[in-house]
């Protein structure tokens, strides 16, 4: 049971002890159970509450807190240990008639006794042996050459499926497989890429280069898992006559045990088992490369014994390598929904474990050049969880190889090609690229952006497939006829869609510069840029130096926004859009004492909330004057629902635009 939160402690030790056992328990329902009882915050509110009592009371620190797990002390290189019996590997079955030649020779050596195999999974990571000492964790070791490995404590501590304390107090050590799951895998090796290094080839590499990470805290953020799969040193545990009793054991001492394991009575039916997991495999969350089929009884793992090698009552069933070797005959490019261009490598035909492949992705730029890839070569290629395979390694070189260069132009619409410093991508970046098109307008219409409801996801497909849109301004022209004639589109949502088009013209110009959807400009980068610049035409003839200038926008922001403006389609639709009169102009405000002295304002269109009265009233009240046309002495144009020839003519003017939200920011925020 957990003890209650205890807020109130008598003495911090029995509180930082209450807090250990109740971070331990959610830790093993998270990690162990993939059943969490708290939410991510909860857990971390825990977690800050002991670290503050062993901050303040560092005596009660113990070297088995969770709290250890994230350490930071940097290493220097890894201690060289000693395993306490050799960590052997298994022999191979390399096909189902070699599977019954092992069991026809387990079964001559047990001498018609009666016995039953325990068939698991072959997780494919690396092996480390762990040792407890008095229901603590105390070493790591990776497997090394089987007899001395290394020392990685620290950084497997930081493994949160590894538990730190466990109730059993024996001696005991444990052995398993550290790998990282396919999930975990993609998300590091896209972080990689826009960090600009390169990926890892596969999860059993990844993990192998987190766990052997000098400085743990980088470890403790590549989530890894430890699995356990063995246990040694039995002497002094409670008597457990079987593999599969061990396995409960562990799972029960709060060790990540894989619950994909089966009892088998027979050699048959561990073949099956195989057979099924081969077929699965693409399905689970982690890469496998076989099975383990193991004699269940210990007994009879102790009477068969082992070779030099690999023990006599275990056998490694491998699945086929799902690797092939081929030839890349073309790198084709492909360009994603948000307009980042993806190499692909055109292959030779192969069948990879019952599949043809002809395509593999090569991700990107750094990617190709990290292989050392080039047309003509002939490749190793690997299909594992992902639709795409992908290609591991060059094997040889091609006699007439040719280097591939990435387009400076897009493949679908010849516009400009960049790749912004310190990302992997290289990226078209023509908004209405028909490419990035639907993505181009699920962004322009979002709420935080042009805020245009009932613009979903189905709509956005129909109007694209169908033509009507050819680029983002097309939404501008369409008609309530236009959007009737589409598929479940009644009279009444057509209105409403169009009416809130029309609406969002009226849209502050922060929110037009966001829609544009430049590389690195979010919300805030717009607000800053519209109010140091005032106008869109100036951000978008500005110099790299000049956009420097504006608060928060350095050299990589300054590059994207100038590249941006120097691609002629976006110019193009800039201009539909000013024809369209969005608003290009911002206020720029800088008052002192917050009176609206001196100010003249001009009202058109339908506010949301004010009346015309009001507004006039507010604005004479802070010591503005309203008037009835706009000119060049205008200040603002405050501008509602249908606005017309005013709103047109201020634009015209340059005079600043704002919308109701604007002007009532003016009256009260002085
Ligand atoms: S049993 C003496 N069980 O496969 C016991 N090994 O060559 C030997 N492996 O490097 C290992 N999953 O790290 C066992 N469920 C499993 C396993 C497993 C993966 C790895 C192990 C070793 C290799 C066997």
């Amino acid at each position: 049971m957990v003890p209650a939160s205890p807020n109130q402690p008598e003495l911090p030790t029995d509180a930082a002890a209450a807090l250990r056992q109740q971070i331990r328990h959610h830790e093993h329902q998270y990690y162990v159970l993939d059943a969490p009882e708290i939410t991510d915050g909860e857990y971390d509110a825990l977690v800050r509450e002991l670290e503050s009592i062993e901050r303040d009371h560092p005596e009660l620190a113990t070297p088995d807190s969770p709290t250890k797990r994230v350490g930071g002390k940097p290493r220097e290189g890894f201690q060289k240990i000693a395993h306490s019996s050799a960590m052997l590997s298994l022999d191979n079955a390399l096909d189902e008639a070699e599977l019954r030649a092992f069991d026809a020779r387990v079964r001559e050596l047990l001498g018609g006794t009666e016995f039953r195999y325990i068939a698991e999974l072959k997780m494919d990571g690396l092996s480390m042996a762990t040792r407890f000492a008095d229901g603590t964790f105390q070493l790591a070791v990776t497997r090394g050459d089987g007899s001395i490995g290394e020392d990685v404590t620290e950084n497997a501590r930081t493994i949160r499926s590894m538990p730190l304390a466990v109730a059993e107090t024996a001696h005991f050590e444990v052995r398993g497989e550290v790998v990282m799951n396919r999930r975990a895998f993609e998300r590091l090796n896209l972080d990689r890429d826009e960090q600009g290094l390169p990926r890892f080839a596969n999860p059993r590499n990844a993990a192998a280069g987190s766990l052997r990470l000098l400085e743990n805290m980088i470890t403790a953020s590549r989530r890894l898992d430890y699995y356990a799969y063995f246990l040694l040193n039995q002497a002094g545990l409670p008597m457990l006559d079987s593999h599969g009793e061990s396995l409960d054991w562990l799972a029960r001492q709060g060790f990540k045990v894989n619950p994909l394991r089966r009892i088998c009575p027979d050699v048959e039916s561990a073949l099956a088992f195989c057979r099924e997991f081969d077929a699965r495999r693409d399905s689970l969350p982690y890469e496998i490369d076989g099975v383990v089929i193991k004699v269940d009884s210990i007994a009879q793992q102790v009477a068969l014994g082992y070779t030099a090698r690999a023990p006599r009552w275990a056998i490694a069933f491998k699945y086929a390598a799902r690797q092939v070797e081929t030839v890349v005959e073309d790198i084709l490019i492909q360009v994603g929904r948000t307009g980042a261009l993806t190499p692909v490598a055109v292959l030779a035909p192969q069948v990879v474990s019952g599949v043809t492949v002809t395509r593999a992705t090569l991700h990107n730029e750094d990617e190709i050049a990290r292989l050392g890839l080039q047309i003509g070569d002939t490749v190793v290629v690997e299909r594992s969880g992902d639709v795409i395979p992908k290609v591991v390694r060059v094997k040889e070189l091609g006699s007439s190889r040719r280097e591939f260069l990435m387009p400076t132009e897009c493949p679908v619409c010849h516009g400009h090609v960049v790749r912004e410093e310190g990302e992997a991508a290289s990226r078209c970046i023509n908004v209405n690229c028909p490419a990035r098109l639907k993505e181009s307008i699920r962004h322009f219409a979002s709420r935080h952006v042009m805020a245009i409801d009932g613009l979903g996801d189905v709509l956005i497909e129909h109007l694209v497939e169908s033509g009507l849109v050819k680029g983002v301004d097309d939404l501008y022209r369409l008609t309530q006829a236009d959007l009737e004639a589409l598929e479940r589109m009644g009279p009444k949502s057509a209105a409403n869609v169009c009416a809130n088009i029309a609406r969002s013209k009226l849209m502050p110009m922060p929110r037009v510069i966001g829609a544009l959807g430049i590389r690195f400009v979010g919300e805030r980068t717009a607000q800053l840029l519209a109010e140091h610049f005032g106008s869109l035409d100036l951000i978008a003839n500005a110099t790299r130096e000049e956009l420097q200038q504006a608060q928060e926008v350095g050299p990589k922001v300054a590059e994207a926004i100038f590249d941006f403006f120097h691609e002629p389609r976006n110019i193009e639709l800039l201009e539909k859009l000013r024809s369209e009169r969005l608003i290009f102009t911002h206020a720029v405000v800088k008052r002192e004492g917050g009176l609206l002295e001196g100010l003249t304002f001009v009202l058109t269109g339908t506010l949301p909330n004010l009346t015309r009265d009001d507004a006039k009233k507010r604005i004479e009240d802070a010591g503005g004057k309203v008037s009835g046309s706009v000119s060049k002495k205008t200040s603002f144009v405050v501008a509602g629902a249908d606005a017309g020839s005013k709103l047109e003519k201020a634009v015209a003017l340059g005079i600043p635009v704002m919308d109701e939200t604007g002007l009532l920011g003016m009256l009260t925020s002085g």
